[in-house]
């Protein structure tokens, strides 16, 4: 494979506003973890759901682990090996969080109801969640709905997956908690973007950086020289300070 993601002339519009402009984005396999940064309304959210297959664009050509997605329907998607999670956590509320996990690992794969329960348990085991596994999610804290999120992510054994602002309200702790599960997913070999304003979460596991504004992706490279270019910090915060 040669790129992981490759965006060509995207427009996606809702009613008059485009939400992504023609947007062209290459992002070549094995360039680590992946970040992408913006201000609010920037488009971050919809390019991800672009990449995901989930939103159609209104132009232009989407390729995502070396198959052309533009017009494929979700559930293929799905089985060439990527998923997303949700910055709004989505978890089914009047289920247990065993039974949100199993939901995700049964919906695309016929499996046995002892491979769906040995696959349950290894994504409980492997989100730290085990101890959650039989209470009802409607009543838990944010950290443990975020990682339920990731657990139904990674429920269909997706190549890549594509996380939308999961550090969003987490306290510093559960922070470095969700960066070790990350870094984690990393060496199993899982291809992770991610949508993140938590710029210190982002240090620490991304390699490479893609910045958007205003429906343009504005820059992309490696995380310092991003992160250091007047483009982005005028772009990031309005003035030239670190962001
Ligand atoms: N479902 C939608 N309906 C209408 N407008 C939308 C929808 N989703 C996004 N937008 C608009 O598209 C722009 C980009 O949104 P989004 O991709 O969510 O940005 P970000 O994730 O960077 O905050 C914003 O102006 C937003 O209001
Ligand atoms: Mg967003």
């Amino acid at each position: 494979m040669a790129e992981l993601v490759k965006l060509e002339g995207v427009t996606v519009a809702f009613g008059g506003v485009k939400a992504i402009d023609n947007v062209n984005l290459t992002i070549e396999d094995n360039v680590g973890i992946v970040g992408i940064i913006g201000p609010n309304g920037a488009g971050k959210s919809t390019c991800l759901s672009v990449i995901a297959g989930a939103r159609k664009p209104k132009t232009g050509s989407v390729e995502v682990l070396g198959h052309k997605i533009t017009k494929a329907d979700t559930a293929k998607i799905t089985r060439l090996g990527v998923a997303r999670t949700f910055q709004i956590p989505r978890p089914f509320t009047e289920m247990t969080v065993r039974e949100n996990i199993m939901v995700a690992v049964t919906a695309n794969h016929r499996l046995s109801n002892a491979e769906a329960d040995a696959r349950t348990d290894e994504i409980l085991e492997r989100l730290g969640i085990a101890n959650q596994a039989e209470l009802l999610t409607g009543a838990l804290p944010l950290a443990v709905r975020k990682k339920i999120e990731v657990a139904r992510g990674i429920a269909t054994q997706p190549k890549l997956l594509l996380l939308d602002e999961v550090f969003e309200g987490l306290s510093d702790t559960e922070i470095q908690d969700m960066v070790q599960i990350l870094r984690d997913l990393d060496k199993s070999g899982i291809r992770l973007v991610l949508v993140e304003h938590v710029l210190r979460a982002l240090r620490q596991l991304a390699s490479t950086l893609v910045v958007f504004e205003k429906g343009q992706m504005i820059a992309t490279g490696p995380v310092d020289e991003v992160l250091n270019s007047d483009r982005v910090k005028d772009a990031y915060l309005g003035h030239r300070s670190t962001p």
